[in-house]
């Protein structure tokens, strides 16, 4: 039953359906026992990483929202915040990538940026590179008076203790580009210039180099690629994209090591390459050769394959390569939380990352944890997303180990300076007891021991992070009641591996 509640969990969540696991159900009421109770075993002896952390990118909702305390506090601590009328419990990330834009409005030499005709003002990030005059940062060809509102958060975010920094780049600054258009090529081809290669490893190892002088800001990694083999990159587009072959990464990630150690970053990691899709990632680090393989200290991820692609492969390959693996990017725009979970769910079983980055904080149509429109700066109400994140961000902390959690519905993180034991459940079939075998660990709680859950369901309201001590360890399992799609989180103390 054990294995079977494995394969059936999988696969629902693979499929997207989260439906009961029917052939478990089916066992236990053969035996007659109290009707479909499921049981899964954390694995004590299992170790799928040490935990970096929880974060999301700045871009356009700091261009927008930048020089808010209020939004720092919400994402950036573990306080509690009022706002729109609800008291939110802090995310507590610790993780900000920040973006080297791509657009600036001047002219030099008759040229200026071409703007695609569909591109909003709010995702037009202010590049700091304004010509190829000179590669001198002190020089007039670069502005570092731009791009107040992100650099606001990003400070914001280091001030409350966000230790893990990244600079990304959606797009080459807009003169590398063979249309002069940052949104990307009229077919969704490569559109940076061959003799810009260089340049843009110039231009991000220049502004990593300028944040540490200028701005107190040392980035972990630098990024120098978005979503790079994607087709859907074009002139026409609504935001700052580039698609880039993977020869020509390649070149990019030896130059940026290279203008990097030149500037004295030589600790300074490049994440690469932030593909779309698993299947892309696994297809690209098979292809930039072990020469650039070897200068990317990092894989990142996006998660816009959703419940499909070899997350496995990834993880797998970025293994055997010695590279760390974050989710990097992940959004969509389901405000209830059930894909968010169901996706989570997968990336820690399959993917196995150290880190989870969300897209965007705050945006319309279900994207955001906060709705929000980023072109008339307004604010809405945080969405059931936003507390069905918070069940993971604020007790899977940097620092953990990451368990086995016994099935697809099922993290376990462990603390081994507090011997503490956080697991995370999502129920999503019927309403059911749930019990976690924890006879794999050499010690934990008496029985009768009430352990702290915390739960918030799937949907449109309902439960939203509502604490209480409603489980109970009995014998050597851990034992809770679930309504039917909801997700719980644990934290069970004196626990020793
Ligand atoms: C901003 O746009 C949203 C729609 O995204 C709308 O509901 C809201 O009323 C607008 N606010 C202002 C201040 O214009």
């Amino acid at each position: 039953m054990h294995v079977q509640a494995i394969l059936t969990g999988a696969v629902a969540l693979a499929l997207g359906r989260l439906a009961a696991a029917a052939p478990a159900t089916d066992v236990v009421q053969a035996t007659d026992v109290k009707a479909a109770d499921t049981t899964t075993t954390i694995n004590a002896n299992s170790n799928w990483g040490t935990w970096e952390g929880w974060g999301t990118s700045l871009c356009w909702w700091a261009k927008a929202f930048g020089n808010r305390d209020d939004l720092a506090d919400i994402f950036f601590t573990l306080g509690s915040h009022q706002f729109a009328g609800q008291n939110l419990p802090g995310l507590g990330f610790n993780i900000a990538r920040h973006n080297a834009g791509a657009s600036s409005w001047n002219t030099y030499n008759g040229d200026k940026m071409v703007e695609s005709p569909n591109i909003k003002n709010s995702r037009q990030m202010e590049g700091h590179w304004l010509n190829w005059g000179s590669t001198d940062p002190s020089s007039s060809s670069w502005d570092w008076s731009v791009d107040v509102n992100q650099r606001a958060m990003l400070n914001k975010a280091k001030a409350r203790g966000a230790n893990r920094l990244e600079l990304f780049s959606n797009s080459p600054m807009w003169w590398m580009c063979k249309n002069h258009n940052p949104s990307g090529d009229s077919n969704g081809g490569e559109n940076i210039q061959s003799w810009n290669l260089k340049d843009h490893a110039v231009y991000m190892a220049t502004v990593a180099k300028y944040a540490k002088d200028n701005w107190g800001i040392t980035f972990e990694s630098v990024s120098p690629f978005n979503e790079p083999s994607a087709t859907w990159w074009k002139a026409d587009g609504t935001q700052e994209g580039s698609h880039v072959d993977v020869a020509t990464q390649a070149t990019i990630i030896n130059e940026l090591r290279t203008e990097m150690n030149n500037r004295g970053l030589s600790s300074m990691m490049i994440a690469a390459s932030d593909e779309s899709y698993y299947d892309q990632a696994a297809s690209t680090m098979q292809g930039l050769g072990s020469t650039a393989l070897s200068k990317v200290g990092r894989i990142n991820v996006h998660g816009y394959q959703y419940g499909n692609g070899r997350r496995d492969r990834v993880y797998d390959l970025s293994q055997s390569n010695g590279k760390k693996l974050w989710q990097s990017e992940y959004g969509e725009n389901d405000a209830t939380g059930g894909r968010l979970a169901s996706n989570l769910f997968l990336d820690f079983r399959w993917l196995k990352p150290t880190a989870f980055v969300y897209w965007q904080v705050i945006d319309g149509g279900g994207w955001g944890l906060i709705d929000g429109n980023n072109d008339n700066v307004s604010l809405g109400s945080p969405s059931q997303k936003y507390y069905v994140l918070a069940q993971f961000s604020r007790h899977i902390r940097e620092g953990m180990r990451i368990l086995d959690g016994g099935s697809g519905s099922s993290i376990a993180a462990y603390d081994a300076n507090n011997r503490k034991l956080v697991i995370a459940y999502y129920n999503s079939g019927d309403a059911q007891t749930v019990n976690f075998d924890l006879s794999q660990f050499s010690q934990r709680p008496a029985d009768g021991t009430k352990v702290a859950r915390w739960r918030t369901s799937i949907g449109n309201g309902g439960d939203r992070y509502v604490q209480d001590t409603g489980a109970t360890i009995s014998g050597t399992r851990l034992t809770s009641w679930f309504e039917t799609n909801s997700v719980q989180t644990f934290e069970i103390g004196n626990v020793s591996l």
